[in-house]
Parts: C-alpha cells; sequence; structure tokens
C-alpha cells in the first residue's frame, strides 16, 4: 500500500510504502503496535499484537516500549494511558469513538448510580475514563461472566453499559442486576430473520456470535464470547462453515488461521443507517482508523492520548480490580 503523505507544514513526499515506514517507524520510536480484531487487514498485520479488549489491555499493562500505538478505539487508547501514565499513547484518529461508551455520559451514569447507592458497579470497558472512574470493577466480554460469580450473592449489582451483554450475564449467571439500557450500533443491526435464512441456505454452519447481539440473534448461536473466543471456536471446532456475528473485521484472523474453513458475515437488516461506504456489520468508530492515518500519527506523534492525572487514578482502581479478578 502507498501513499502520498502531505502536512501543511512539511513537503509533499515521495510514495512511500505504508507497511514499511511503519515498522521503521516503529523502530525508531520503540512502540508497540496494538490492534484489536475489528481494524483493517493491512492494520492487523502490520501491529505486533492483535487481539480482544481483555488482551489488549493486559498487553498494555505488560508494554515495556516507550510508545503504545492502539489501533482501536477511544476507550482502548485510554485505557492504555490509563495504565501507562509515563508513555506515549497513540490513536491514529482520536474520532473513533463507541456507540456504548457516547451513550452512557458521566453525569447520567453518576445519577444512576447514586439511585442505588447499595449496588456495586461492575461497568463494561466500552465506556469513557469519567464512566470508570465511577465504577468499581471493570469487565470485558471475555471475564465478564468470571467477575460476577466473584461478587458474593447477597450483593446486589448495576451493570453499564451495554444491556444485551448484560441480560446474557443475567441468564448465564442466574444472578439478577439493574442495567443501563446502552447498546452497539453494529450489534444491534443483525437480523434475526435473513440470520434463519441464511441457516436454511447452510444448514451445516455454526453460528458464533458476540454477546453485544440482541437476545434474538443470540437464541439461534452455537457459540456466544468475546472476539477471541469467536476465533478460538472457530480454529477448535470440527466443522467446516460459520456464521459470524459480529464485526466482520475478524473475519480476517479466522481466514488466516483456517484458509480450508469458509466464513459468512451474519447478515443486518435493511439500509445502513451510517453511510453507504462500508457494510453494516463494519463499526464506523474502528474503521475510521487506516494505514495513512497510523502512518501519520507515528510520524507526527499525534494525536496523542491525555488524561487528567486525578481521573487517570480514579480510573486505573477499577480496571486494576478486573485485572486482579480476571
Ligand atoms: P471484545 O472485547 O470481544 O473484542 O469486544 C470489543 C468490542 O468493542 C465489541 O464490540
Ligand atoms: Fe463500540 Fe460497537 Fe464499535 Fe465495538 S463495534 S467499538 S461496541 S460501536
Amino acid at each position: 500500500m502507498t501513499a502520498t503523505p502531505q502536512t501543511e507544514n512539511r513537503q509533499p513526499q515521495a510514495h512511500v510504502d505504508l507497511a514499511t515506514e511503519i515498522l521503521r517507524l516503529k523502530r525508531e520510536m520503540n512502540a508497540v503496535i496494538l490492534a484489536h480484531f475489528y481494524q483493517e487487514p493491512a492494520i492487523q498485520d502490520v501491529a505486533d499484537f492483535v487481539g480482544d479488549s481483555l488482551q489488549l489491555s493486559q498487553k498494555a499493562a505488560a508494554a515495556s516500549a516507550d510508545a503504545i500505538v492502539f489501533c482501536g478505539v477511544l476507550f482502548m487508547a485510554e485505557t492504555a494511558k490509563i495504565l501507562n501514565p509515563g508513555k506515549l499513547v497513540l490513536l491514529p484518529d482520536l474520532a473513533a469513538g463507541c456507540s456504548l461508551a457516547d451513550g452512557c455520559p458521566a453525569d447520567e451514569f453518576r445519577t444512576f448510580r447514586a439511585r442505588y447507592p447499595d449496588h456495586v458497579a461492575i461497568t463494561y470497558i466500552n465506556c469513557s475514563a469519567e464512566v470508570k472512574a465511577l465504577s468499581d470493577i471493570i469487565c470485558t466480554s471475555s471475564n465478564a461472566e468470571k467477575i460476577i460469580r466473584q461478587i458474593p450473592p447477597e450483593q446486589p449489582i448495576l451493570f453499564a453499559p451495554d444491556q444485551h451483554l448484560g441480560r446474557f450475564l443475567i441468564r448465564n449467571t442466574g444472578r439478577e442486576m439493574r442495567l443501563w439500557p446502552g447498546s452497539c450500533m453494529v450489534h444491534e443491526q443483525f437480523s434475526e430473520r435473513k440470520l434463519l435464512e441464511l441457516k436454511e441456505q447452510h444448514p451445516q454452519a455454526r453460528v458464533l456470535a458476540h454477546p453485544e447481539c440482541r437476545e434474538a440473534v443470540l437464541r439461534h448461536a452455537d457459540y456466544i464470547g468475546s472476539t477471541t473466543g469467536i476465533l478460538t471456536t472457530a480454529r477448535e471446532s470440527s466443522a467446516a462453515e460459520f456464521i459470524v456475528a459480529t464485526e466482520s473485521g475478524i473475519l480476517h484472523q479466522m481466514e488466516k488461521a483456517c484458509p480450508e474453513k469458509k466464513f459468512i458475515a451474519a447478515p443486518t437488516e435493511g439500509g445502513c443507517q451510517w453511510g453507504e461506504g462500508g457494510a453494516c456489520s463494519e463499526c464506523p468508530h474502528m474503521k475510521l482508523n487506516s494505514m495513512e492515518k497510523l502512518y501519520r500519527s507515528m510520524r507526527d506523534r499525534t494525536p496523542e492520548i491525555t488524561l487528567d492525572e486525578d481521573l487517570r487514578q480514579r480510573a486505573l482502581r477499577p480496571i486494576q480490580r478486573m485485572l486482579e479478578m480476571s
């Protein structure tokens, strides 16, 4: 992949091979590149590590490099900064948000918590640093069940911000929880009706789904879990065909790991309300990052994640509890 990088204060350069330049800058900066499974394939291929939210926060916590270049969305890069206040943390596009984080403003979450003062607040990592700071324990889709099972049975629980993951956890653990009514704009789009049609066309296919999907979709899944869980299941399963109900970026690693197997992105209902460019099963936030923006962010060392130190310390506690309980 090539590009002609140019910014206002620099002369245009000759075409550069972005992957080669990114790797050169990485060595020069002593950086580590962490990427989520929903990033475009070229970014996944240039990263040092590709993983789910929990693995990425564990990698960030253990990072020895001077800089962390985070190819994911803002809440992930913020988590890396919370864990590494002394390191440069870059996010190629600072506008890469998340509908779950955006749908849970800190002031409204504070009011929600205040209504249930005796509840422990377990909050999905897909939230802002401010909401993390107001929470007791952070979780991801891969450790939420394990964490909830460690909470004493008499202790009431608040769970935010994903209602579908929350309901899935209530069903699996038998624990009643008060839920914040948030959802993921991508996982909510999968269509039960079209999924059933697809299953009829591919009767041998196994359905792998992320717990952010609606219950109507989850009830048809053979496996429900985090992106890493979905990848591992595909690798270990004896099935030859899979319908995948999560962001379609994961298909890249699935196809790399199992070239002999067939992976079909689960269908979404109707038109795509967030633009015509991409598929509805693509996260428009995750896809804001590109090889070009990754290259520029490393070259210019911006946009950098910065956090107020008091906020960082308050947000760190529930993340540390998560890491201890995982
Ligand atoms: P995972 O932690 O399963 O990778 O999920 C991240 C995410 O944003 C799901 O939409
Ligand atoms: Fe947020 Fe959904 Fe995108 Fe994940 S896929 S980052 S939950 S909007």
